[in-house]
């Protein structure tokens, strides 16, 4: 199934078409993968991971997607083990990549650095994360995630918790979800880590309704909670990150009769009591192992394998 672009860096690229067709493929690597054998699928091809800002999940459900397929791998991680120190530029470096493989995954904690490399790659490159901006392939894991527990995308309640100034992640999904009918949000944070005012304009240009509350327990009669840790590492005061830290923190007593969904990207930091995890409202183990099935779809795809 064709892809209609040769780069992915922006959830606003995945269209109600391109999600039902990676979900059709992730559906055939499920049978793979669980089956424990290798697929050949990518045998002749060589993928590039360039992960110049920490990551354990993308990057190694990214390393497992591609040893599934049987592809060779290049692995830089971090930018202290790269040329990057040296000075060099996101666009010398893809460049160079892109005569090294035929495939570049990118995370890098510059918000537009996907865009910067994208415009200079001459083969498929996939945006595993720039700075605060987007996040794309985790949007597409919690689709598919949705998708398999609820049933359909439409017709959701979604909150999203409690970062959504600076989560990548929450931008992302709610901006995918957006295309869908009927869709409400409830943003839930501190009054300093509001949405940003653009990405509630263009939800609501799409017709989700949108709501914000200061208070967690809003989100336990909703569809989905979606649960995020706060983003430490774009705080641009310290003290802010340690006032607001412990404000958050979803424990199994406030799910007691509740049936809403809980989601969370990960790292979980927080956010979430570890006595959450044993309640069959805790997706976010499987939500993560979902990754591998969708990232091996869409390097498929993109290389025109799939
Ligand atoms: N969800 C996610 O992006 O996790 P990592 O930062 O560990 O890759």
């Amino acid at each position: 199934m064709p892809l209609p672009f040769e780069h992915l860096t922006s959830a606003q690229q995945l269209s109600k078409e391109v999600v039902a067709d990676v979900f059709a493929v992730a559906d055939e690597m499920e049978k793979i993968w669980s089956s424990g054998k290798r697929s050949k699928l990518l045998e002749d091809k060589i993928i590039a991971l360039l992960f110049y800002e920490p990551s354990s999940r993308t990057m190694l459900s990214f390393q497992a997607a591609v040893q599934g397929l049987s592809a060779g791998m290049e692995l830089a991680h971090g930018r202290q083990n790269s040329s990057m120190e040296k000075g060099e530029s996101i666009e010398d470096t893809i460049r160079m990549v892109a005569r090294y493989s035929d495939l570049i995954v990118m995370r890098h904690p510059e918000a537009g650095s996907a865009d910067k490399a994208a415009s200079v790659s001459h083969v498929p490159f996939i945006n595993a994360g720039d700075g605060g901006n987007q996040h794309p392939t985790q949007s597409l894991l919690d689709l598919y995630t949705i998708k398999k527990e609820k049933g359909s995308l439409d017709g959701l309640h979604v909150a999203f918790a409690c970062d959504p100034l600076h989560s990548r992640t929450i931008r992302s999904l709610a901006l995918a979800l957006s295309q869908y009918n009927d869709i409400r949000f409830t943003f839930i944070s501190p009054d300093s880590l509001r949405a940003s005012s653009d990405m509630i304009t263009e939800l609501k240009n799409n017709s989700v309704s949108v709501e914000e509350s200061t208070d967690l327990s809003v989100g336990l009669d909703t569809d989905i909670l979606y649960m995020n840790r706060l983003q430490e590492e774009r705080f641009e005061d310290h003290k802010e990150f340690e006032k607001y830290r412990d404000q958050y923190v979803l424990t199994a007593d406030m799910l007691k009769g509740k049936d809403t969904l809980v989601m969370d990207p990960l790292p979980r930091v927080d956010e979430i009591a570890t006595d959450v995890d044993d309640l069959p409202n805790a997706v976010y183990f499987d939500q993560a192992r979902n990754g591998v099935l969708v990232r091996m779809a869409l390097m498929a795809m993109l290389l025109g394998k799939a």
